[in-house]
């Protein structure tokens, strides 16, 4: 008896030991999980002042008579930096707009948990004109600067693009200074996503925004989101960026988007989730636009500069649609390196620039990769930052890749008459 009870009993603690094992392994590996998604408190290098910085200029609706303004204060307070004021350049009347203010939150900041997001609509603006603003409290003014609506007459414009930000903020805003500086009469400019590298850390934004300050504030940006800015659902970029909300259904508001310029359309896409889910609406955009040039934007490249970084689903699902409308270039980023494709028409070289589709990706921060480029690759090179400038003059296209030196990298023209 005594056996069996001593049997029994180990037997017991045999079962028991076994259920202890798997109670430890489950703990170990919550334990572990905490240990591995735990947050680490960071600072930021830029906390928020009564005075505003981080102006920022994005168009939530028609670039020719609408411009949204954004800007940063400590929060709370009397007197708190919440108007905007704003005249046609060389006229003295000002029109003033009180803005809409958020709070944004980040806990793990340890220095400045919470900051007031200021945005401010302007409408009703005349195309093809010049404006002065000033952001302040209603009596005390300050920050000014100025703004540009387009034209509207579909004449000829700039635009710069470039890839994935991530690393390196203050070596890529010398090269946007660079850029801006060598190209002052670019309308816009748009990052292919990847702005930063933790998209819920706000000290990672105030490091980009503060890179790019001083361009940021006069010349609009047209962001797209990417992996690293995707956290939460993008809710610090959509908290960030005041962008248009005409985007599929299936996407959080501001994720896709669409807008003219003059003679083009730019569709933003949102790569980060299923693409079938965005298909039907990026017809609807493309078939229903009248644009000359057609651009679609977004951040996983469609034609990998690396083999093992392939994007198949997107490339099977979205490229259809860029051959069946025409796409005239697909803007891309996520691979830090540069390669610029011939023009593309079911996966072929076509016989004329102006027939296929030509798909970019690039870097613009100090993150690289190698690449071993495709068949489908005209122009490859790696571990050099550059910005693209994309000249449209009507029917003509230039684009030229520039590195920090000013040195033409890369250079294509499609005229669509030849
Ligand atoms: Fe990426």
């Amino acid at each position: 008896m005594c056996l069996r009870n001593s049997q029994r009993i180990s037997r017991r603690g045999l079962w028991f030991g076994v259920a202890a094992f798997f109670v430890a392994v489950l703990a170990g590996v919550v334990i572990g999980r905490y240990v591995v998604f735990a947050k680490e408190m960071h600072k930021t290098a830029y906390a928020a002042t009564r005075d505003a910085d981080q102006i920022v200029l994005t168009w939530s609706d028609d670039p020719r008579t609408t411009q949204a303004v954004q800007w940063r204060t400590s929060t709370g307070g009397d007197g708190n930096v919440d108007c905007i004021r704003y005249r046609r350049a060389g006229e003295a009347k000002w029109q003033v707009v009180k803005a809409v203010t958020t709070r944004i939150e980040d806990a793990y900041l340890e220095n400045d948990k919470a900051c007031a997001h200021h945005t401010a609509r302007l409408d009703g603006l005349d195309p093809g004109t010049n404006y002065v603003y000033e952001v302040g409290n209603g009596t005390k003014w300050m920050s000014e600067s100025h703004f540009s609506t387009a034209p509207g007459t579909g004449t000829k414009f700039s635009f710069i693009y470039m890839g994935d930000v991530q690393v390196g903020y203050e070596e890529w805003g010398t090269l946007l200074d660079a850029a801006f500086e060598r190209h002052p009469d670019t309308a816009f400019f748009t990052v292919a996503g990847d702005l930063e590298n933790h998209g819920c850390d706000r000290n990672e934004w105030d490091a980009f925004l503060h890179a790019g300050a001083g361009i940021f504030n006069h010349v609009a940006f047209v962001p797209v989101l990417g992996n690293h800015d995707k956290c939460n659902q993008g809710a610090m970029y959509r908290a960030l960026f005041e962008l248009p909300k005409n985007g599929p259904s299936s996407v959080a508001p501001e994720l896709a988007y669409a807008f003219e310029y003059e003679n083009a359309l730019f569709v933003i896409l949102n790569s980060e989730v299923r693409p079938s889910t965005q298909t039907a609406w990026l017809e609807k955009q493309l078939s229903q636009s009248k644009a000359t040039w057609r651009f679609a934007v977004f951040h996983h490249p469609i034609y990998s500069p690396k083999a093992d970084r392939d994007n198949a689903k997107l490339r099977k699902t979205w490229a259809p649609v860029f051959d069946k409308y025409h796409v005239d270039m697909v803007l891309t980023g996520h691979d830090h390196s540069y390669m610029r494709t011939y023009p593309l028409k079911d996966g072929k070289r076509t016989d004329k620039a102006g027939d296929g589709t030509v798909y970019v990706t690039s870097v613009s921060g100090t993150k690289y990769y190698d690449q071993q480029p495709g068949e489908q690759s005209a122009v490859a090179f790696a571990n050099v930052s550059t910005y693209q400038v994309i000249d449209i003059d009507g029917n003509r296209l230039t684009y030229r890749a520039y590195d920090l030196q000013e040195k033409v990298m890369d250079e294509l023209v499609i005229d669509n008459r030849l």
